[in-house]
C-alpha cells in the first residue's frame, strides 16, 4: 500500500518522476555500459538492474522521494537522480545520524549538458524545503571528477576522504571522497 502519493519534480529542462515498466530496458542498458560504470566495481547484469529498479520504484511510491527517473527533452529515460539511505556507517565526524545521500547516474547521451546538476538542485530544494533534512551527503570514488564537479556545482563542500568499507584494501576504487551540505 502506498503511504505517500508519488511525487514528480519539475523545473527548467528536467523532470524527476516515479518509475514505469518501460524504464527497465534503458536502465539495464545504462547499467551495462562500462563507461557509465567505470567508477563502480562492475556493470550490472539485467537481473541486478531490475532488482535495483524495483527497490527504487517501491521507495518512491511508498515515501514520495528517493531515486527518481530523470526525463529531459528527447530522452524519456535519462537515468536517475535522487536521495537514498547510506547502507553503512560513514567513518567521518560531523555527519548526522542516518544520513541521506544525493546521487546520480545518467545515460551517456545526457552527459555534458548540465542535466545532472539541474536535477540535483531540484532534489536538494526538495530535501530542504519538503523533507526538512538537516544535512545531505554525497560520496564517490576519488577519481570520479564528473561526479565531484556536480557536487561542487550544487553547493556541497568536501569534508573528508575515506576508504569505502565495502571495497577491498588495495582496490583502486577504495579511496572515496565525502561531500556534504547543511540545510540553509
Ligand atoms: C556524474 C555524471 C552524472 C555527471 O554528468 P555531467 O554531464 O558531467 O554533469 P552535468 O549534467 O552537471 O553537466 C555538466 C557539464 O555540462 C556542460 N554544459 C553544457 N551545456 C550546459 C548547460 N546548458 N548548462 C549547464 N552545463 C552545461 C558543463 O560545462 C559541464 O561540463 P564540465 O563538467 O566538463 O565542465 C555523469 O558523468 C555520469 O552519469 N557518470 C556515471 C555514473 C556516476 O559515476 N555517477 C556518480 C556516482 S557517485
Amino acid at each position: 500500500m502506498s503511504l505517500h502519493a508519488p511525487v514528480t519534480l519539475r523545473a527548467g529542462r528536467v523532470t524527476l518522476r516515479p518509475w514505469r515498466d518501460d524504464d527497465l530496458e534503458p536502465f539495464a542498458a545504462m547499467n551495462a555500459d562500462p563507461q557509465v560504470m567505470r567508477h563502480f566495481l562492475a556493470p550490472l547484469t539485467r537481473e541486478q538492474s531490475d532488482a535495483f529498479a524495483a527497490r527504487a520504484r517501491l521507495h518512491v511510491e511508498q515515501f514520495g522521494h528517493g531515486l527518481w527517473v530523470l526525463e529531459v527533452p528527447g530522452l524519456p529515460f535519462a537515468g536517475f537522480v535522487g536521495l537514498s539511505a547510506v547502507p553503512f556507517e560513514l567513518p567521518v565526524p560531523g555527519i548526522a545520524p542516518d544520513p541521506r545521500e544525493i546521487g546520480w547516474r545518467l545515460v551517456r547521451a545526457a552527459w555534458g549538458q548540465g542535466f545532472a546538476s539541474e536535477a540535483a538542485r531540484l532534489v536538494l530544494d526538495h530535501a530542504w524545503q519538503v523533507m526538512r533534512l538537516p544535512q545531505v551527503v554525497s560520496f564517490t570514488a576519488l577519481d570520479n571528477q564528473p561526479s565531484r564537479r556536480v557536487m561542487e556545482r550544487i553547493g556541497l563542500a568536501q569534508r573528508a576522504q575515506f576508504d569505502h568499507p565495502r571495497i577491498a584494501a588495495g582496490h583502486p576504487l577504495r579511496a572515496h571522497v565525502l561531500y556534504a551540505a547543511e540545510a540553509p
